[in-house]
């Protein structure tokens, strides 16, 4: 058998949320300049939404950081790439990301991009994941609060896989479930 989904958080509710979320983003924004990092690979789906609904100008760029490998457990390490060259100093920034777990991998980005002189620093997570321990990270436009669970879809993916799922789905793999 192979490993199942099962829906958390419809395209419809998704689309309503990030309109809404790029109304907070315009509003806050009226004075620039504005640069979206974006958050490889997870955020872009979220992020192309989200930058077609936002109504001042402003540029992107792109970050990468990984901490999961293959596994469906944080592995604790935070690799970035690409953070030192952005040119964000004296930009108001928003940090765009998927997913907000145990926060070592958003804390690692903002302690990084601080370094570049931004005029100021927010994030903007489709999705906090609240787990015992995790660390303390102000999430100024959030999505959705989700039980502690692992999903997939809406750019997210387990092992590269179900990244282009329109909605958010928690997944079960078959490995977890007890055997009969
Ligand atoms: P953190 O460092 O534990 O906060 O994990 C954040 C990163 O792990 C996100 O950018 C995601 O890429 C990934 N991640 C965390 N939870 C999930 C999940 O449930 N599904 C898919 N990716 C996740
Ligand atoms: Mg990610």
């Amino acid at each position: 058998m192979g490993d199942r989904l099962r829906p958390l958080i419809s395209a419809r509710r998704i689309k309503k949320r990030v309109r809404e979320l790029a109304g907070e983003i315009s509003a806050d924004h009226r004075d620039g300049p504005l640069t979206l990092v974006i958050v490889l690979k997870g955020a872009t789906v979220f992020a192309a939404d989200l930058m077609r609904q936002i109504g001042v100008p402003f540029v992107i760029d792109f970050v990468r950081a990984s901490s999961y490998g293959k596994a469906a457990r944080s592995s604790g390490a935070v690799e970035l790439s690409d953070a030192p060259r952005l040119d964000i100093a004296g930009h108001h920034v928003i940090v765009v990301e998927d997913i907000v777990d145990t926060g070592r991998t958003i804390s690692a980005l903002v302690a990084a991009l601080q370094k570049l002189g931004p005029k100021s620093l927010d994030v903007c997570a489709l999705l906090h994941k609240p787990v015992p321990g995790a660390l303390p990270v102000a999430i100024r436009y959030k999505g959705f609060d989700i039980p502690d669970a692992f999903v997939v879809g809406y750019g997210m993916d387990y092992a590269e896989r179900y990244r282009h799922l329109p909605g958010v789905y928690r997944l079960t793999l078959d490995a977890d479930r007890p055997p009969r």
